[in-house]
């Protein structure tokens, strides 16, 4: 089975409009689409639209939001709908990263919300799951992991999960240089792909890509990139630059 090869930049809460701006046209003036890899950016929203001009004559390069509300409209003071993550010509969503999860209390059954609401609105939702080290040390990463992945994709038909993309972030991994080692992200990964066919069926978990996010960067794509189950990878620190990022993308 060939799976999607997606490499995704989060940028999170670390670029204003002219450093997005700065960034996207640094990453288009030397991108190439070399091995067939689906770039998905995802800028602050404040960015989103900008980068969508900068972006829409690149048929490889995607526009990604870091988070969504999920209702269509209504009096929720702050939040940003999927409709309008359409409107500025979103194609992608990230649902449930370890940062909401942890500061903003989202709830696996939040996160299921969240995941069906996008689908609705035929966006991507890249559905992080994910460690902690405690949890790691007690050999929970598994028992963790499959509670996020029964609990946030909970309802959904193979046909609906066939559109769905995970990432698996070991929150230990996160901004910190230390990188899962590639047996480590494998192994998991290929627990994720079962879980998943137990959800499904093998043939959907088998079409689903897969990312590793934590620490990602031009030195240790290559490795990650060469395990069967790894589909790809959610990029934080080493996306904010153009040079790093675009070592990622040519692993
Ligand atoms: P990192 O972040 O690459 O800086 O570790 C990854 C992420 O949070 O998605």
């Amino acid at each position: 089975m060939v799976r999607k090869v997606i490499i995704a930049g989060n940028w999170k809460m670390f670029t204003d409009l002219d450093e997005a701006t700065q960034l996207v046209k640094g990453l288009k003036a030397s991108y190439a689409n070399k091995n067939d890899v689906e770039v998905v950016i995802c800028p602050p929203f404040i960015s989103l639209a900008t980068v969508r001009e900068l972006i829409k004559t690149s048929s490889n390069l995607l526009l990604g939001a870091q988070n969504m509300y999920p209702e269509e409209k209504g009096a929720f003071t702050g939040e940003t709908s999927p409709m309008m993550l359409k409107s500025v010509g979103c194609r992608y969503v990230i649902v449930g990263h370890s940062e909401r999860r942890e500061y903003f209390k989202e709830s696996n059954a939040f996160l299921n919300k969240k995941v069906k609401v996008a689908l609705d609105y035929q966006l991507i939702p890249i559905y992080c799951v994910g460690e902690t080290l405690t949890e790691r040390e007690s050999d929970k990463t598994f028992a963790v992991i499959k509670t996020q992945l029964v609990e946030g994709l909970a309802g959904f038909s193979a046909e609906q999960l066939k559109k769905i993309v995970i990432a698996y972030e070991p929150v230990w991994a996160i901004g910190t240089g230390k990188t899962a080692s590639p047996e480590q992200a494998e192994a998991v990964h290929a627990f994720i792909r079962k879980e998943l066919s137990d959800l499904s069926d093998a043939k959907t978990a088998d079409s689903l890509s897969i990312l590793y996010g934590g620490s990602v960067k031009p030195e240790n794509v290559t490795e990650l990139m060469g395990k069967e189950n790894i589909d790809g990878a959610l990029v934080g620190g080493a996306s904010l630059k153009a040079d790093s990022f675009l070592g990622i993308i040519n692993y």
